[in-house]
């Protein structure tokens, strides 16, 4: 296979930050090639975009071909690969349907609205020797590989604890304003908390024990706060949907260790030594989602199936551990027992 050619399922928000990172790898002369994207909503493809980041303006589409009918898709396109970037209700349907019909299969957090519909993505890639790859995209992003380093390798000792925070005004835009509804995105707890609960996973492993408690409004789950309970070490994670319209996206984290505290804040991601001076790590300026697809698209082409850094199995174990989080919210804050 020279280049993968990929067809991307769905056009919103997320998805217009996928297609830039097409081009960016496009540009790079990565053996990798966008050629259609299908959305049900044709305006899609000739309107700009909300986000929590603002209003994109529409996309420049020449050279990919689109489509409002993902059979027509699949019918007149030779594609290697499948970007998922619909409504999270439907990524187990859709992530099936394509890996059904031989497609390799990036697609978007949380993986499936329950653990038992990951459960089906994981065994139907199993059954048809598909890749599946989900879109954790902070396993990509250089402050949190630096943060990951720092941890394994021991360079501030020990770490204490660490805070993790999220926040977002209640997300009103998107398809028939699906965020809006509790039973189509899970709530804050799943949509946005998801990538720090992975997070705290890829860091660390899995939790002893966890506790969450939460605030309930337009969604359940809309405002949590997490603890996960390690060994020697808790981790404390928020996530809000429900900051005043004029509050800025942000995500940010705090990690105290025995020598230094590392921030991942407004200014970047900066060391706070115990002695001397703050200053900014050298880190990669890299583009998680084009690293991501860059990832899945390697494997594509070398018909590799280990994928280390973030294997399906482990989204669903973390849409698992979400469930657990909910049953302690849901009784006020209750420390659930992982290993029971
Ligand atoms: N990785 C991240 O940081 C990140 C950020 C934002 C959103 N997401 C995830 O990406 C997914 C999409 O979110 P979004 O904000 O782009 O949503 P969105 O509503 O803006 O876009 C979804 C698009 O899918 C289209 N669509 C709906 N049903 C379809 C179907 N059956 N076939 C083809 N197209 C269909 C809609 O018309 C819409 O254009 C969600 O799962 C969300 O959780 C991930």
């Amino acid at each position: 296979m020279n280049e993968v050619k990929v067809a991307m399922l769905g056009f919103g928000g997320i998805a217009k930050s996928h297609k830039h990172a097409y081009e960016q790898l496009e540009a790079a002369g990565e053996p990798i090639r966008l050629v259609a994207i299908c959305d049900v909503d044709e305006t899609r493809f000739t309107s700009g975009t909300a986000t929590n980041l603002g209003v994109e303006k529409a996309a420049n589409l020449e050279g990919i071909h689109t489509y409002t009918d993902v059979d027509e898709m699949l019918r007149n396109e030779e594609i290697d690969m499948v970007d998922i970037c619909i409504p999270s209700y439907l990524h187990k349907e859709y992530a099936v349907k394509m890996m059904k019909a031989g497609k390799d299969v990036l697609s978007e957090k949380p993986m499936a609205l329950t653990s038992a519909d990951c459960e089906e993505m994981l065994q139907t890639a199993r059954a048809c020797g598909r890749r599946l790859m989900i879109g954790q995209c902070l396993r990509f992003e250089p402050s949190y590989l630096y943060l990951k380093q720092c941890i394994d390798g021991g360079c501030f000792g020990r770490l204490k604890n660490l805070f993790m925070e999220r926040l977002s005004v209640h997300p009103m835009w998107g398809f028939e304003k699906w965020y809006t509804k509790t039973e189509k995105s899970g709530g804050c707890i799943l949509d946005l908390h998801v990538h720090d609960i992975d997070m705290a996973r890829f860091l660390l492993g899995e939790p002893d024990a966890v506790s969450t408690v939460s605030y309930d409004d337009i969604t359940r789950w809309q405002v949590v706060n997490t603890r996960l309970f390690y060994k020697d070490v808790t981790v404390i994670a928020t996530a809000s949907w429900d900051e005043a319209p004029t509050v800025p996206f942000s995500a940010s984290f705090r990690a105290r260790f025995e020598q230094a505290s590392v921030v991942l804040g407004h200014e970047g991601l900066t060391v706070y030594p115990n002695q001397g001076t703050p200053y900014h790590p050298d880190i990669p300026r890299a583009n998680r989602m084009a690293e991501e697809i860059r990832k899945l698209a390697s494997m594509v082409r070398d018909r590799e199936q280990i994928n280390e850094s973030n294997p399906p199995e482990s989204a669903c174990q973390t849409v698992r551990l979400i469930e657990r989080l909910r049953e302690s919210a849901d009784q006020g804050g209750k420390r659930i027992e992982i290993h029971a």
